[in-house]
């Protein structure tokens, strides 16, 4: 159900003749930069979309119960909107501990919301991996969102914060906002649904 991707990490990329990288978020990292940076920069990546297809065993649900999380699906023609991160190298020993759990680092072009474009890396868990969940119902995603706790905090606040962040950007994302609306929306019970005159 979990497969550490640390190792697989470290050697998908030497550093050795950088001072500095671009690192694309487009999730966690948007809202949660625990982490330091040169600078940072609103920035898109193109032929990608967000989507909570990733199964969270470490941060935003466990074992027993996952969460769901966001990862990246290959989608023609799609822009997927986030922050750019100028970061030294050293701090990927903090960022493949912290997405260990399917995430690998792939290059990709940053191309910056101010203008000009830089090679970077993004970190996307494949269709592959361990914890991947792939495709479900709104419904059955917010479901499982709303139920799933772990040691990163409770998977709504994921969802939720994403939403603001993205929305505080002035960025419009469709899946998440749609997901954000039904989290929020009041349930439905039995006894509160309009009943036929008698
Ligand atoms: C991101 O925000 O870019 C991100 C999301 C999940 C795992 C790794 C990175």
């Amino acid at each position: 159900m979990s497969f550490d991707t640390t190792a697989a990490n470290r050697l998908l990329h030497r550093f050795d003749d950088h001072d500095s990288l671009w690192l694309f978020g487009y999730g966690s990292l948007i809202f949660k930069a625990d982490f330091p940076f040169i600078e940072r920069r609103p920035a898109t990546i193109g032929g990608w979309e967000r989507r909570f297809w990733q199964g969270s065993h470490d941060h935003r649900g466990t074992p027993d119960a996952p969460g769901r999380v966001l990862t990246l699906v290959p989608q023609a023609g799609a822009v997927c909107d986030g922050m750019a991160y100028l970061i030294t190298p050293q701090v990927f020993d903090h960022l493949d501990h912290r997405e260990k759990n399917g995430y690998l680092r792939f290059t990709t072009t940053l191309t910056f919301d101010d203008g000009g474009s830089a090679d970077g890396l993004v970190y996307i868990a494949m269709d592959d991996n361990a914890a991947w969940l792939g495709p479900a119902s709104d419904r059955s995603i917010v479901d499982q969102i709303d139920a799933a706790s772990g040691p990163s905090g409770r998977n709504r606040d994921y969802l939720l914060d994403l939403a603001a962040a993205l929305r505080a950007l002035g960025k419009h994302d469709p899946h998440v906002f749609a997901l954000e609306t039904l989290l929020l929306a009041p349930a439905l019970h039995p006894s509160s649904e309009p009943t036929e005159p008698q």
